[in-house]
């Protein structure tokens, strides 16, 4: 099966307000038409660079007076055909929930969604599958609770490592983790707390540990989509770009400045539909041989 995203419509995106410390409602108005030109542009670039990457992209419309919308990794977790619909902590994204429960139930394959109860959390943002180590890293902080944990163990059936958030600024786990194709994991270790390290020194390696400078984390670049060799990221200044090179990664910086603005990068633009738990047997010979 072919990896396939869910991406959202960038008409109705803008920076209307301020939820998280990245966000400049005054930079987007002091020039509207130029940013949200620039918002479409790089949106077609990213999709344009998912496509190029053999990925098939499913887009969702947008909706005005949601400007947020533009961030589907926010919209659920997603995995095995199942997904559970996120519970936004601000008022602000509350309103995007039936959105994203309609959108995922009618133009995706998902055949159940589920809406979560009880707990904050916000999807992909703050649950991230580990295809390689075969468990979800799950954050709590600003955003996600701590009780989020359990109920995402409970209703996927999978082992979770919980990975408690140190700061305001990287808000959601994505913005500060991400695990490569090929087992690795960029981070960010400012962002990440005392029990979030020691978390991933336990299932990691020391080579396979990647650590993000103050500015590679800045520009949004450990927001990334890592799909097979391919790793697409906001763009990376040339130190970072020539590390993951010489792991053998290609990677593929997108202009995003306008998500910037808003505190997201490529991978919180996107939504991946379909992972799996347990790769079929011809996959895995392939995982093994590459
Ligand atoms: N303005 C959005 C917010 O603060 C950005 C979300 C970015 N998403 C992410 N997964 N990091 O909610």
């Amino acid at each position: 099966m072919r990896p396939t995203f869910l991406m959202t419509d960038p008409g109705h995106f803008r920076v209307a307000y301020e939820i998280n410390p990245w966000m400049r409602p005054g930079d987007w108005s002091a020039d509207p038409a130029a940013h949200d030109a620039a918002a479409r542009s790089g949106w077609q670039s990213l999709k344009r660079a998912l496509e190029g990457a053999g990925a098939e992209v499913t887009v969702m419309p947008g909706e005005a007076g949601l400007p947020d919308l533009v961030f589907p990794a926010n919209a659920a977790v997603v995995l095995d055909g199942r997904a559970l619909v996120a519970h936004f902590r601000y008022p602000e994204r509350a309103g995007e929930t039936p959105h994203f429960h309609r959108a995922l139930e009618r133009l995706t394959g998902i055949a159940m969604v589920t809406d979560i109860e009880g707990v904050y959390q916000e999807g992909a943002g703050d649950c991230i599958w580990d295809a390689n180590r075969r468990l979800f890293w799950v954050a709590s902080g600003p955003r996600s609770s701590p009780d989020s944990v359990k109920v995402i163990s409970d209703f996927f059936g999978q082992e979770t490592v919980h990975m408690p958030l140190a700061t305001k600024a990287y808000y959601h786990l994505d913005t500060c983790f991400c695990p490569l194709s090929g087992g690795e994991i960029l981070y960010y270790p400012p962002a990440l707390s005392e029990v979030a390290l020691a978390a991933l020194q336990a299932h990691t390696s020391a080579d396979q540990r990647i650590e993000a400078t103050d500015a590679d984390a800045r520009a949004f670049c450990v927001n990334a989509v890592s799909l097979g060799r391919k790793l697409i990221m906001a763009r990376p200044g040339a130190e970072l770009h020539d590390r993951l090179s010489a792991r053998g990664y290609d990677v593929i910086g997108i202009d995003l400045d306008p998500y910037l603005l808003s505190g997201g990068g490529a991978f919180c633009m996107t939504l991946r539909l379909d992972l799996v738990s347990q790769p079929a047997p011809a996959a895995r010979c392939l995982e093994a041989a590459a």
